[in-house]
């Protein structure tokens, strides 16, 4: 599986359809999938199996800088969460980042470090700023997007069916949060 960076715990790779039992501990988690923007609680292994194969397929189509991520402790090696850049529905140039993590692993800074990592990565790939699009009520995400750096640039309802809070994040903003 293609990897494509390391932070100090953490592997962020490729997907696997081979992933597909960790991955819906995850992805059929009322408290992870209520969060995420038109997705549905996947029911079973081999939905997931589906689903997977789908991002494993896409991922060889999307734009450099652009994918979806597995995110494996680098000890132990178990599968704890997912994080991605993906084009927004509108203007399509402009990238989300998102992150979902099982939340057994919540509350120990993983999503904070491979989201940094991320970015850093997404603008040494001509990125010049991501976004993040947070339910109003979504406080941890909200709060994670605070800790990357991310600016509240304003709400929203033209990217999906509900209104959305808009953070973004720009080089700058990166750079001053890891000096923290
Ligand atoms: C959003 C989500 C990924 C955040 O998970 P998280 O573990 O809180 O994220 P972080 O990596 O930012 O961790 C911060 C927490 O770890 C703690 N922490 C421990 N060590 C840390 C470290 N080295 N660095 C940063 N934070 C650390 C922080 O104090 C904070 O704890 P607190 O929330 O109890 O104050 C998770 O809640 C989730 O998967 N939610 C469902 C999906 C979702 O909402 N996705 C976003 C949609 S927009």
């Amino acid at each position: 599986m293609a990897e494509l960076l390391r932070t100090d715990r953490l592997l962020v790779r490729n997907w696997s359809v081979a992933d597909a039992e960790a991955a819906l501990k995850i992805y059929s988690e009322g408290n992870v999938i209520r969060w995420l923007h038109e997705f549905d609680c996947i029911p079973n292994a081999a939905a997931m199996q589906t689903v997977l194969q789908g991002w494993t397929t896409e991922q060889t189509e999307m734009t450099p800088g652009t994918g979806r991520w597995a995110l494996v402790l680098l000890q132990g090696g178990t599968l704890i969460g997912g994080i991605s850049l993906l084009p927004m529905p509108v203007p399509e140039a402009d990238v989300e980042i998102g992150y979902q993590l099982a939340p057994e692993y919540w509350g120990r800074g993983y999503i904070t470090e491979a989201a940094r990592a991320l970015a850093h990565w997404a603008f040494q790939h001509s990125l010049v700023e991501l976004f993040a699009l947070v339910a109003r009520d979504n406080a941890r995400a909200a709060a994670t997007a605070r800790r990357i750096g991310m600016e509240w640039v304003g709400e929203s309802d033209k990217y999906h069916r509900k209104r959305l809070e808009v953070f973004r994040l720009r080089p700058d903003d990166l750079a001053r949060a890891r000096q923290k």
